[in-house]
């Protein structure tokens, strides 16, 4: 391994390398967006050059389909592919119940899209990422550009009964412009510090004709893979999560 390799990024890179044992001969696959999703992309290229695996992927944005197709990674459409045997995908935060807040790298939508047409979607982090509660990294929420200023101020409407410490809206910037996605839409960041309840929140969000999608993933993980820099990784699953949440639930009654 490069010894240039931050902490963070060999905590990525081990949690990516755990997730490519899911991966078998065959598969056809979703590959994330991100520096962590980045490093599976990689790992896969080079098990395909080394192994003669064959598998079909699917990209979740223009950035991923550039380092896909650089390493010779077989892309198709999500269209022409169908159902996905599996996604690995990276996350801004993930809590106790897997639900996790994605977008940081603006790609939410598609991610989303690609994510629930698998039948698994694992999701690989670093330490950073594991929070008690979602909110602390600004949620994102794609909206269509046509009337985004009165969109986000019925996100504003929203925000003020919902269980959240923070309320501020910043329209994300590319070069002082607003961040056109890849598929043509601007991206407002919630400055939330704290989301009581992301199930109602996605819920109330995605009840507005503005909005696209938001960036919280409820009920979507089967997994996460945790890589730590000593080269420890932890599988974290759905149902284990569940429990624990159950667990949790029954200690504050
Ligand atoms: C991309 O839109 C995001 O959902 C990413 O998956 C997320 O931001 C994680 O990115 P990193 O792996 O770079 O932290």
């Amino acid at each position: 391994m490069p010894e240039s390799l931050s902490p963070a990024d060999v905590a990525k890179r081990n949690a990516a390398a755990r997730a490519l044992n899911f991966v078998e001969d065959g598969m056809k696959l979703g590959l994330g967006t991100g520096s962590t999703a980045a490093w599976f992309v990689r790992l896969l290229s080079e098990r395909i050059t080394s192994e003669g695996l064959d598998i079909t992927a699917v990209a979740t944005s223009s950035t991923t389909v550039f380092l896909a197709e650089d390493l010779g990674v077989p892309l198709r459409s999500l269209d022409r592919v169908g159902r996905l045997d599996l996604t690995v995908d990276g996350a801004d935060e993930f809590d106790i119940g897997l639900n996790l807040i994605k977008g940081g790298g603006a790609a939410l939508l598609q991610e989303k899209i690609v994510a629930s047409s698998s039948d698994r979607l694992v999701i690989i982090t670093d330490p950073a990422k594991r929070v008690k509660d979602l909110g602390a990294f600004p949620l994102p929420v794609e909206v269509v550009q046509f009337g985004s200023s009165l969109t986000q101020a019925a996100i504003d409407e929203i925000l003020r009964d919902a269980d959240v410490d923070g309320t501020d809206i910043t329209l994300r910037l590319n070069k002082e412009k607003p961040l056109v996605t890849d598929e043509g839409h601007y991206i407002l960041d919630l400055h939330l510090g704290r989301i009581g309840n992301p199930a109602k929140l996605a819920h109330d969000l995605n009840t507005l004709p503005g909005v696209v999608e938001s960036g919280l993933f409820i009920d979507l993980a089967d997994a996460v893979v945790v890589g730590h820099e000593n080269g420890e990784t932890e599988l974290i699953l759905r149902d284990t999560a569940l429990d624990a949440v159950e667990m949790m639930h029954n200690e504050d009654a």
